[in-house]
């Protein structure tokens, strides 16, 4: 079973930039295959990762509900939508990713989170990492799209604002049952250690931080890829030296 790492955090914290760091480090280290799972309607860990979008879930379930003819005779359209989704998988260079989107239709966004949970539990035997960047806030949570994880890794700043709504996203999952084993705080875009006290307060693991790094935003300035990131860059040097954590396999 492949390793299910679920990115979480206020908005702007980081979470897009640390998992494309994530996947290229992944990639990098050659320790196994890895999808990359966009689920924030908003996406743009596609554009990091330097690849065009192509078909996201959403558009796929916009197209089966106006053309239901499209769905074969005797299929179940359950299974047709399974199908559809696996040939909506990008092959990039050294990893695959899948866009979830948002259907234009009312009402059905649900529907596209119910194909996500049960996309991520078939995939993840054929994947050795499955890398999934979440929306902001905690509805991602509520709608249980992060429901089994093997790592949540909730990413903050230093600020007290962003540090409560970590520990709001360490007690809903809680209060939840979800099925995670483990969360962890992430502090991005902070030179060292935050006081113990704060850590404590979130209820969190700590996992440790990752510097202000201006060559990320230069990066995201010009819109060029993480894998043009300079392989000496502070963030990813950082993000080395807490690497076993979230990578290993237990
Ligand atoms: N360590 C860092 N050093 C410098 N800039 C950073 C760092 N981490 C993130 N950024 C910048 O902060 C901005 C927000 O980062 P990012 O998009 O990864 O956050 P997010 O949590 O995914 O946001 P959203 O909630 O909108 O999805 C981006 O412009 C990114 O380049
Ligand atoms: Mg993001």
């Amino acid at each position: 079973m492949g390793r299910i790492i679920a990115m979480a955090g206020k908005g702007g914290m980081g979470k897009t930039t640390i998992a494309s760091l994530i996947i290229r480090r992944i990639r990098e280290k050659k320790i196994g295959s890895v999808l990359a799972i966009d689920a924030d309607p908003n996406s743009n860990l596609g554009e990091i990762l330097g690849f065009k979008p192509g078909c996201d879930v959403g558009a796929i379930l916009d197209d089966i509900s106006a053309n239901p003819e499209k769905v074969p005779t005797g299929m179940p359209k359950e299974r047709f939508i399974e199908y559809q989704v696996q040939s909506a998988i990008q092959e990039e260079d050294g990893f695959d990713i899948l866009s979830m989107g948002k259907p234009e239709g009312p009402g059905c966004y649900c529907y596209v989170n119910n194909v996500l949970r049960s996309v991520v539990s078939k995939l993840s035997k054929d994947y050795d990492y499955i890398i999934i960047d979440n929306e902001a806030g905690l509805e991602h949570l509520s709608r249980r799209t992060s429901c089994f994880a093997d790592l949540l890794i909730v990413v903050s700043d230093a600020s007290s604002i962003g540090l409560k709504s970590a520990r709001r996203i360490k007690e809903l999952s809680t209060q939840l049952k979800l099925k995670i084993k483990k969360s962890f705080l992430l502090v991005n875009r902070f030179n060292e250690d935050i006081e113990k006290r704060k850590i404590e307060e979130t209820g969190l693991e700590y996992l440790g931080f990752l510097p202000e790094d201006p060559s990320i935003g230069e990066l995201s300035l010009k819109g060029a890829s993480i894998f043009t990131l300079d392989k000496n860059a502070p963030i990813l040097t950082a993000l080395n030296s807490l690497g076993e954590k979230i990578w290993k396999h237990n």
